[in-house]
């Protein structure tokens, strides 16, 4: 296929007018299809619907402490939700509190704490002049809104394959002790699908922050999330900061939000013991305790992690055509035609793409107008700002294979589209 930018004007006007009558012909439809949100789809959800039926009776609802769940008590959460979700992020269950039903609500709570009473003894960031946060970006876009919300100036610093580009990392965290974090996906990230190498990890154990509470938060979302057997492998963080004589520089953050029910899952967080004990100080006055009862049915469910992974593979099943599906679609229409560049992860929830320079929010528009709805266009980047305007975030999962196939044709269409009337507007 001829690359576009080799085409002349003429050969683009034709182009552009065969695109036009095609776009018309799908736009007639009248279609309505989502490509926007990292959703499970309704097959996907309904792999763990036995969980409701666990706890039928009353002899089945003491935990492994004796203690009844459906009174309160151990505010940390059971014993075996402790042991299960540690296993799925690699630590020992003494160094996890469980949580309630959302991961990213625990880090809209470390940060309000942090906000109004500090890390660890130090100076509530409320009280200081300027708190800023690191966020690598492509990124998540509700990581973003938490620090913007706060008021936290947000400073972009780049992706690379191999995660956040560690020189800038490194230079900003180690200058500047307003810089109280940076946000993390270091597994199969949102929306790159990328998973940080050894080296990267290992650097980051290693920074030696101006702030002394500075902190990394690693969100761990898609830790067990793999499409492949041949899966990615991450380097545990905790362990490198310990071993770097920097036991207190991260909190890890985890759910089983796309492994059992999106927002009706449990959340945990991991972190070193000074780190745990400065959470729960909060969390003591903040609840007498989260849904045990959540909690148990999960282990009974999945029983240990290995549970957890046969599992996953299930999920894998439904997931791995449908990114096939997009990913060989991209090939297919517009592979060698140099107006985009996409991710092919091996797990997670999204594929990452990048138009030519200045396309992303007209493509988003465009798809929109024949009935496919993507995430905005600037959302992977804060303030929703892309200064390159050129990364588009696709969710794959919650159509059927059928709509998916429907929308990913309207989204290359839309790609070619744009992509030849910005050549046409040079
Ligand atoms: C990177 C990342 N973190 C957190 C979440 C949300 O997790 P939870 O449902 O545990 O709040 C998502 C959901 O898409 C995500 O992509």
């Amino acid at each position: 296929m001829t690359p576009y930018r080799e085409l002349n004007k003429e050969q683009l006007q034709v182009l552009k007018a065969q695109l036009e009558k095609e776009f018309e012909e799908v736009k007639a439809k009248g279609l309505n299809l989502d490509m926007s949100r990292g959703k499970p789809s309704k097959k996907q959800l309904e792999l763990a619907m036995d969980m409701l039926e666990e706890l039928k009776s009353t002899d089945k609802l003491k935990c492994e402490a004796g203690i009844d769940c459906r009174n309160y008590g151990l505010l940390e959460g059971i014993p075996e939700a402790r042991r299960l979700l540690g296993a799925m992020t690699e630590v020992t269950p003494d160094k996890i509190i469980i949580f309630g039903n959302s991961s990213l609500n625990v880090m809209f709570d470390t940060i309000s704490r942090s906000m109004t009473h500090g890390v660890c003894g130090n100076t509530p960031w409320c009280k200081l002049d300027k708190v800023k946060f690191l966020c690598p970006a492509p990124g998540y876009d509700r990581h973003f809104k938490i620090t913007e919300y706060f008021g936290i100036e947000m400073i972009t610093v780049p992706m690379t394959p191999t995660g956040p580009d560690m020189d800038i990392v490194e230079k900003l965290v180690s200058s500047d002790d307003a810089i109280k974090g940076i946000w993390c996906v270091p597994k199969y990230s949102n929306p790159q699908g990328i998973t940080y190498s050894e080296e990267t990890v290992k650097r980051f154990a290693r920074l030696k922050p101006a702030a002394p509470d500075f902190r990394i938060f690693w969100d761990n979302a898609y830790c067990i999330h793999h499409l492949y057997e041949e899966k990615d492998f991450l380097l545990e963080i905790l362990e490198e900061c310990e071993k770097a004589g920097n036991p207190d520089l991260a909190y890890k953050f985890l759910s089983t939000s796309k492994v059992s029910f999106p927002g009706s899952g449990i959340a945990a967080v991991a972190a070193s013991p000074r780190n745990l004990e400065d959470i729960k100080k909060h969390m003591s006055i903040q609840t007498i305790g989260h849904d045990k009862i959540n909690q148990l049915r999960h282990v009974r469910f999945f029983k240990d992690i290995d549970g957890m992974h046969e599992h996953m593979k299930k999920h894998a099943e439904i997931l791995r055509p449908k990114f096939e599906a997009v990913e060989n679609t991209l090939e297919k229409e517009i592979g060698g035609l140099g107006i985009g560049e996409w991710t092919n992860p091996k797990g997670g929830y999204f594929i990452s793409f990048e138009s030519m320079e200045g396309c992303a929010k007209a493509i988003v528009a465009k798809a929109a107008e024949a009935g496919v709805k993507m995430t905005d266009a600037g959302a992977t980047y804060p303030y929703g700002k892309d200064p390159h305007d050129s990364n588009i975030r696709i969710a794959p999962s919650f159509p059927t294979l059928e709509e998916l196939q429907t929308a990913t044709e309207i989204f290359v269409l839309s790609v070619k589209l744009v992509s030849v009337e910005k050549l046409l507007a040079e």
